[in-house]
């Protein structure tokens, strides 16, 4: 019996419409090059629903996406609809009920793709940012007292807790690991923030005596920036607490280059629930609906969602495509100085994919 995946389809808004269906044409050629099948269900959710029905998803909707293996979405967020409902309405929701604890992207120059820093080459940038994605600084915890007297103030607490800590350590040093620098770096502020960032680092320390094969150093979130700038070539894998696992997953694609080219992934690790891939840019309504956006960064992140799954060689496979196409002058979009179109660049990966 062939190996099934149900996939749960969320194409969303703007280029998201333009970008999964090449997604699905290269996730299709892998699937028969290498022998596994992919059920899929196809949900409309997006701002044009909340117009509709004044609801991103059904009531329901977490519910409906419990059944499936992985989430494959595009971009959430349109003009006319405030982004912070449609981001509450549809991509939270699903990153906190179903603990998607790791968010993961690969920061790495593509031959071909134009970094903004002078003279680098794709060996100099290839790492991973993980970032913690349910607790830490982004808590619920705080509230504001005599609001409108002179007394007034406001509160936000950090919540680090052991489980939620250790998890993602263990999750980046096991990452490390399959990685041949088996290199990992936390991002930390323990001079500044005197309890969280202490006990980040204590815990730190304590994963590390587990994985006497990585080598480990830290900076405190400052100086990392400058050194993501100066020095990518310095990172393998890095680790950061939501905050600064949020302001690194940003700076470390820009270094690498093209937004239509950068994935990501939200993960639950122990498969209790269904993990969501995506590209990292959003629904770009300046150029939406004249099939000129970039496909790559939706098909990257199919190959991670591959990868997710078990389907390691399917997963390079795609991975390889691009890096081929983009060495070898194949079809690119206008973001990347070409003249190609969307589906030129989905077809000719699913191409290079089923003959792989
Ligand atoms: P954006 O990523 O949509 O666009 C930024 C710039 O990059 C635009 O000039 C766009 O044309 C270009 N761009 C983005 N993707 C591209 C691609 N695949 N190929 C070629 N060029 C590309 O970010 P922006 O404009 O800040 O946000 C637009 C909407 O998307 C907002 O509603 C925002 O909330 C939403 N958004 C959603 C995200 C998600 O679903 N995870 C992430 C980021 C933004
Ligand atoms: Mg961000």
């Amino acid at each position: 019996m062939s190996r099934k995946y149900r996939i749960a389809v969320v194409p969303g808004d703007g280029i998201g419409k333009e970008t999964v269906p090449e997604g699905l044409r290269v996730l299709d050629a892998a699937a028969r090059r290498f022998g596994f099948e992919l059920e899929l269900a196809h949900y409309d959710w997006s701002c044009e629903t909340y117009a509709q029905t004044g609801r991103m998803m059904p009531e329901d909707g977490i519910e409906q996406l419990r059944q499936s293996d992985s989430i494959f979405l595009g971009a959430v967020g349109w003009p006319g609809v405030p982004d912070h409902v449609s981001l509450w309405g549809l991509l939270i929701p699903i990153r906190r009920e179903f603990d998607q604890y790791i968010s993961l992207r690969p920061c790495k120059l593509m031959p071909g793709a134009k970094t903004p820093l002078a003279n680098r080459t794709p060996a100099e940038i290839d790492f991973y940012v993980v970032r913690e994605n349910t607790e830490g600084e982004y808590s619920s915890s705080g509230g504001k007292m005599f609001a409108g007297t002179e007394r007034e103030f406001v509160t936000q607490d950090a919540v680090f807790t052991r489980k939620g800590v250790d998890r993602v350590m263990k999750y980046a040093f096991e990452l490390a690991m399959t990685r041949p620098r088996r290199k990992l770096t936390s991002a930390t502020k323990s001079n500044g923030i005197t309890f969280t960032m202490p006990y980040w680092d204590e815990r730190f320390a304590e994963m590390a005596k587990s994985y006497p094969d990585v080598t480990t150093d830290q900076f405190h979130i400052d100086i990392l920036c400058a050194h993501f700038v100066q020095h990518p070539d310095w990172f393998d894998v890095v680790v950061g607490s939501n905050l600064f696992g949020d302001i690194l997953s940003d700076l470390g694609p820009a270094v690498a280059g093209s937004i239509g080219i950068a994935p990501s992934a939200n993960i639950n690790p122990e498969k209790a629930h269904p993990s969501m891939f995506e590209p990292v840019h959003g629904s770009a309504p300046d150029i939406a609906g004249k099939h000129i956006c970039n496909p790559i960064g939706q098909i990257w992140s199919g190959a991670m969602m591959l990868e997710h799954l078990g389907e390691k060689q399917a997963a390079d496979a795609i991975t390889r495509s691009i890096e081929t196409l983009l060495a070898e002058g194949g079809p690119r979009t206008r973001d990347m100085g070409g003249q190609a179109n969307t589906s030129d660049v989905g077809k000719a990966l699913a191409e290079a994919v089923a003959a792989a």
